[in-house]
Parts: C-alpha cells; structure tokens; sequence
C-alpha cells in the first residue's frame, strides 16, 4: 500500500476533505444532503462530493476507500441545545448509526471494500457516548482511540473542544496522538478583514455598547463589552471580544446575529465576524471562494472541523496505514 484514499461522509464545505488534501490523502467519495455545502465543497475541494441523504445510501453508493470520515451531525450531543438533548437517538445525531449500516452493507456484500480506519469528530459532550461507539467499533473488528484536542493550539484564533475518534481495525497498535501546539499563540487581529462592510456593524442607535474591565490572558478568550438591544438575544450573543484575543467556538449560526462580535479597534465600532473571517478562523486557506449567501456559509464554516488540526491527525493516520 503507498497511497492512501479516504471517503467523507457528512462533508459539509470540505473541512476534512482539504485537510486531506494537505495530507496527502486521495478523497474519492464526499456526501451531505446539504446543496448549498456540496456547491462550496465542489468548486473549492475536488469534484466528489454528492448530494445525498445517508438514510437513502446503499453499500452500492459507496466507493472503496481506506478511511471513512464521518463528523456526524452534533444537533442532539450538544449542551448548546436548549430542550432535551436525545444524543445518539435524536433526529441528527442518530446519523452515526447510518454509517454503522453501511459498514454493514459493505462487510456483507464487498469485503474487500472494508476500510481500515474510521475517523469520527465530534463535539465535547461527544464522550457520553463514548462507550457506545466504541462498542459499535469493537463489534466490527475497531479498535477505537479518542482523543481530545483545542484548535486554538494548532494555529487558529479559536477555542474549540472536538474529539477525534479514531478506529483501527483488527489491530490494537496505534499512533501517538499528536501533541498540541501549546507554544503557539493567536491573535484575532490578525484574521481580520480590512473594508468591513456596513453590513456587519451594529451602528442603529437601537443597540449600545458598554466596555467592561477584564483582564486579558494569553491564549483565553478576552470579552471587552457587552451589546445589548438585540430582540431575544442570548448573553453569549451579547459578549464582545477583544480582537487582542481569541474568538469562541464559531457555529452555524442559524437565526441571525449568532456570529462572534468584536470591538474593531480602527473604527472603534462594534461588528459581528464576516464569513471570511469564519473561514480564516477555521483555516480554511485564502483561495476558498465563497460562492454561497452570507447565512449559508457560516453554516458551512461553522459546521467544519478546523483544518490544520485535521490535516495533522490525518497525516498520522495515512503514516500509520502506510507503515502497516
Ligand atoms: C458537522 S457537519 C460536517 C462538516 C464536515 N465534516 C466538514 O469538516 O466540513 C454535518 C453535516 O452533516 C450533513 N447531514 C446531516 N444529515 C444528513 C443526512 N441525513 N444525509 C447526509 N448529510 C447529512 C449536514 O448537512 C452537515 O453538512
């Protein structure tokens, strides 16, 4: 084996699938039902990805390849949910048990088919159901390897708490999880855009800015004010940061005004983040076109998984493969 090939399910805008391209990795198959997410990952990424609902999937519509990445929908694990959080039962994060059918499909039917390594990401609350996906690994010859990462180490202005899952199958060697970066130190500042439009600034008198006295900490998030006037806004939507610092967590930011919000220290204005600057903050590189809305691009940034960090994990996995 000297060449490694890797399908990505639930490949949104192509987080993983870039990443992979960084390390080297051939993707020859992408899916997601989402249109607007398959268009972005087509004209930025490579030709693969389809649209396709994985329910609808058959062990037919997949193509033989060595690893099979899933970061399966985080809708029902997440405590950013409000109501009750089903995890892997709920409508979206069930999905992980669609996968596991079609690895089903692909034992029975085309074992010579069977990838060697599965790599699931996911978000913190993920390790509550850590043992059971290890038991749906093990019970298909997986052995799995969790581990916890920050991408505010790996080069990005961001906290963001994933879990990568990896399995290998029939072999309980493993690689060394890769260490953090811990020496690196990100500023927002430097990902911001210049010419800010209009747009993203939240100039109506209807809204007022109050500065608050905090203390800023290497490598921590830095709120400098709060935003009030927003109808129905959450307190975290209210939260202004430093652009001196870090920005939280970004997502998909589905209903308006969810986006990170900085106090802009050339206009001394308050602003929301740009979609480029979701794609600067994920490391999506600079060639990324964005060829969506606004709202549907922070979906596909907010949804992905942080490229360097998946570059470097990735990276380890094909080296161990190869090295099999
Ligand atoms: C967390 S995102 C994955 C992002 C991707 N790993 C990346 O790095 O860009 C989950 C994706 O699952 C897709 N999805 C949810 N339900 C699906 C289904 N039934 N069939 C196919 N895709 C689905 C969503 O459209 C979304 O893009």
């Amino acid at each position: 084996m000297n060449h490694i090939t890797m399908n990505d399910f639930f490949c949104g805008g192509g987080g993983f699938g870039l990443a992979a391209n960084q390390a080297g990795i051939e993707v020859v198959g992408a899916y997601d039902w989402d249109k607007y997410a398959v268009k972005m990952y087509n004209h930025n990424v490579n030709k693969h990805a389809q649209q396709m609902d994985i329910t609808k999937m058959t062990w037919r519509d997949v193509k033989k390849a060595d690893i099979w990445s899933f970061g399966f929908p985080c809708t029902d694990l997440t405590k950013a949910r409000m109501d009750e959080r089903k995890k892997l039962e709920g409508d979206g994060s069930k999905m992980f048990y669609e996968v596991m059918r079609l690895l089903d499909e692909v034992i029975q039917n085309v074992p010579e088919n069977i990838p060697d390594a599965l790599l699931v990401e996911n978000v913190y609350e993920l390790h509550e159901v850590m043992d059971i996906l290890k038991d749906e690994f093990y019970k298909r010859s997986y052995y799995i390897k969790p581990a916890l990462y920050n991408s505010k180490w790996w080069g990005v202005p961001q906290s963001r708490e994933r879990w990568y899952v990896t399995g290998l199958r029939n072999t309980e060697k493993f690689f060394p999880i890769v260490q953090e970066q811990k020496e690196s130190t990100v500023k927002m500042k430097h990902f911001l855009e210049k010419d800010v439009a209009e747009k993203y600034f939240y100039t109506d008198e209807k809204y007022s800015y109050t500065p608050i006295a905090s203390e800023r900490k290497e490598n921590e998030l830095w709120q400098v004010g709060v935003l009030e006037g927003g109808k129905g806004w959450l307190d975290y939507m209210k939260r202004v940061y430093s652009p001196e610092s870090i920005i939280p967590t970004v997502h998909t930011c589905q209903g308006g005004h969810r986006q990170f919000k900085i106090f802009d220290p050339e206009t001394k204005k308050v602003r929301k983040g740009t979609p480029r600057e979701y794609a600067r903050a994920q490391g999506f590189p600079e060639d990324y076109e964005i060829i969506v809305s606004d709202s549907q691009a922070y979906k596909v940034f907010g949804n992905a998984v942080s490229v360097p960090l998946a570059t470097a994990h990735l990276r380890n996995i094909k080296n161990f493969l190869l090295s099999l």
